[in-house]
């Protein structure tokens, strides 16, 4: 059924490019839709994007569940309690992969990492702020200098000072030497990243907590420990079990995970799980009945889709615990491998292997020159991003891989291949 009255179309010649502003009449669906692809082929298509942690591919089966529930509002839990009873399961599950006790764990779905961030830190500035009272002003938030930009947003926003550990050759993992530097009776928190967005490292969750523990012994200071676990959320619980990183440790009080990384859900997902209530402030819920409910409301949006919390529970019953330890277990044996293909050429220093997140982070040395082969890459249709280090380390050039689940082994060798005939003709 069209959206429009018949009148309000004009079926006749219209315009693929908008530059007069919105056109007085509108057109039939079937050419409002050509218009509109003919301006967005052109782009790099997400498959072909090794940038990206996000998820590029969706079944059909799940394109279905995802149409299905794109007009329904996910803030609207009285007219959709189905779907608030699957975003309180995944929170459950997630909570139980992380650890938790379930039966104290609360959370929240949000848009991604960056909204999961801003909230987490907000809750942490208000544990902060009840702790010391009026009596200290001027908080600051400890991170290493590879945390995600959404940090140093959240404090900007805020008015918290980030407190970054600088970068060393070491790279820019945060360790507890510097947590011991850096944190003080005006710290809200310290941020550690499971794992790293320029290299795919993992910081020693752990020993930052054993660090915050030996401060607050020797200082009576107690510092929070808040996990950015964007995409290794949903990977270490499948990959590294062993690994302590999660509520398992006391000190750990919130973790965000990004659904639509290593979840697997298309964009727009990411969560952030307290816990228990005592660490999710009161103060950030925000009340409103006029959707006929009457609870809280722990998110910074308001109004969004319930379809990538629709697809994050698919997924669940989709793969199980077998299915994700496949699925990453496979991504994770591909970076491996491309790692040792880059390293093997002999001309390129590895930032990151793999075997954290599937990542492959490497610097070069002229005459070999990233952007040279950025571009070479391109030509073989890979775009693959070049970037600088953080301060200190910003003369680093360094290009990253993510290995995503829709990368084959012949897409692997592909891009091992062109990286090898690259380094050969610049030797
Ligand atoms: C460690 C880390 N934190 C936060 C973010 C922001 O996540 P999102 O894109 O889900 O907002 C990213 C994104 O790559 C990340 O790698």
């Amino acid at each position: 059924m069209s959206a429009l009255p018949k009148s309000c179309e004009e079926s006749s010649e219209f315009p693929t490019q908008l530059r007069g502003g919105l056109p007085l009449f509108g057109t039939d669906a079937e050419t409002a839709l050509d218009a509109v692809q003919g301006r967005l082929h052109t782009g790099c298509p997400p498959e072909r994007n090794l940038a990206t942690f996000l998820t590029t591919t969706i079944e059909p089966e799940a394109q279905r569940l995802y149409s299905a529930y794109l007009n329904h509002n996910l803030v609207d839990r009285e007219q959709y309690p189905e779907v608030d009873a699957l975003l309180r399961e995944c929170v459950r599950i997630i909570g139980e992969m992380w650890h938790a006790d379930t039966s104290r764990v609360v959370g929240s779905a949000t848009t991604g990492s960056s909204e999961s961030a801003l909230l987490a830190g907000a809750s942490l500035l208000r544990g902060w702020q009840e702790r010391t009272g009026d009596a200290l002003s001027s908080p600051n938030l400890v991170m290493g200098a590879g945390a995600h930009a959404c940090w140093k947003r959240f404090c900007k926003h805020w008015g918290v000072e980030p407190r970054v550990a600088p970068a060393s050759t070491e790279g820019t993992t945060l360790g507890p030497e510097s947590v011991e530097k850096l944190c003080d009776e005006r710290t809200i928190g310290v941020v550690g990243i499971l794992g790293s967005t320029l290299d795919g490292r993992y910081e020693p969750i752990a020993e930052i907590a054993e660090e915050l523990d030996r401060i607050e012994q020797r200082s009576g200071i107690d510092v929070p420990l808040h996990v950015d676990a964007a995409s290794g959320g949903f990977i270490a619980p499948f990959l590294d079990p062993e690994r302590l990183w999660d509520f398992s440790v006391p000190r750990v009080v919130s973790i965000n995970a990004s659904g639509h990384k290593s979840g697997m859900v298309p964009p727009g997902l990411g969560w952030l799980l307290w816990r228990d209530r005592s660490r999710r402030r009161p103060e950030l819920g925000i009340r409103v009945n006029y959707l006929g409910g009457d609870d809280a409301h722990y998110e910074l949006t308001f109004s969004r889709s319930a379809a990538p919390v629709v697809l994050q529970y698919y997924n669940f019953v989709r793969f199980g615990f077998t299915g994700f330890r496949a699925v990453h277990a496979r991504c994770r044996s591909l970076a491996r491998e491309l790692a040792s293909r880059l390293r093997a050429t002999g001309r390129l220093r590895l930032l990151g292997d793999g075997s954290d997140l599937p990542v492959v982070a490497v610097t070069a040395q002229p005459p070999i020159g990233l952007r040279d082969l950025a571009k070479h890459l391109a030509e073989r249709g890979w775009s693959a991003p070049v970037y600088a280090l953080p301060p200190h380390l910003e003369d680093v050039e360094v290009m990253r891989i993510v290995v995503r689940n829709d990368l084959t082994s012949v897409d692997v060798d592909d891009i091992a291949t062109a990286v090898e005939e690259f380094i050969a003709s610049a030797n």
